[in-house]
């Protein structure tokens, strides 16, 4: 699976995709993420992304051209989905990500906080999505957050037991407490039916205790 993401800041983004999970999961093959810089698809000397608002107001707005040329750049042939980064989309679940992950290439495309002409959601996105009720500077750490959690649906990223175990639920997300070595830290105890090597018990102790 591929997913692109179109930013003016790509320096950001790139060393989240080039660590961990993500990162070995695109030595190995199973995932490609790349960041592009938005300012390639410019034509100006100035590499111009944004302009003054018709109608007038505070604040700049990012420009549709360079998104659309970025777009039809890196978009494959078939099986894409094109997603706008805002505020005011569609607040991303667990549900969302199991859907996006159907798709073989995800573009993201990152918006700022003042704004982006609305051309770009209404004709070039497929849709908008918000990671949360609250407003970011500007949309990589949505991009990040949601190529995060549909990446690690792809087969074989992480452990196919955790993702099956997720499965059992209904969000994918509730899980029980875990613990690791050592037993006792600080006179803080590890529950001991975990200890008990009964693995029934073990498991309706889990089910009993998902959060
Ligand atoms: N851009 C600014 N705030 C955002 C949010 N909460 N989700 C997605 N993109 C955003």
């Amino acid at each position: 699976m591929k997913f692109d993401i179109i930013t003016i800041f790509p320096e950001v983004v790139t060393p989240y995709i080039k660590a961990s999970i993500l990162g070995r999961a695109q030595e190995d093959g199973k995932i490609q993420i790349n960041a592009h810089n938005l300012r390639r698809w410019t034509e100006d000397k100035h590499k111009t992304v944004d302009d003054t608002p018709y109608g007038g107001g505070a604040g700049m707005v990012m420009k549709v051209e360079p998104f659309d040329k970025a777009v039809s750049a890196v978009k494959g042939i078939e099986n894409t989905r094109v997603i706008l980064t805002s505020a005011s989309g569609k607040t991303f679940t667990q549900e969302d990500a199991k859907r996006l992950a159907e798709y073989d290439q995800l573009i993201f495309l990152c918006g700022r906080y003042e704004g982006v002409d609305y051309r770009v959601e209404d004709q070039i996105a497929d849709e908008a999505l918000s990671i949360g009720d609250y407003v970011l500077t500007g949309g990589e750490l949505a991009a990040l957050t949601m190529t995060d959690a549909v990446a690690r649906l792809v087969p074989s990223v992480i452990d196919e037991e955790s993702l099956a175990r997720e499965s059992h639920d209904e969000q994918g997300y509730k899980e029980h407490p875990q613990y690791t070595k050592p037993e006792e830290y600080n006179g803080w105890t590890v529950p001991p039916i975990l200890l008990s090597g009964d693995h029934a018990k073990i498991e309706k102790w889990r089910q009993e205790n998902s959060l």
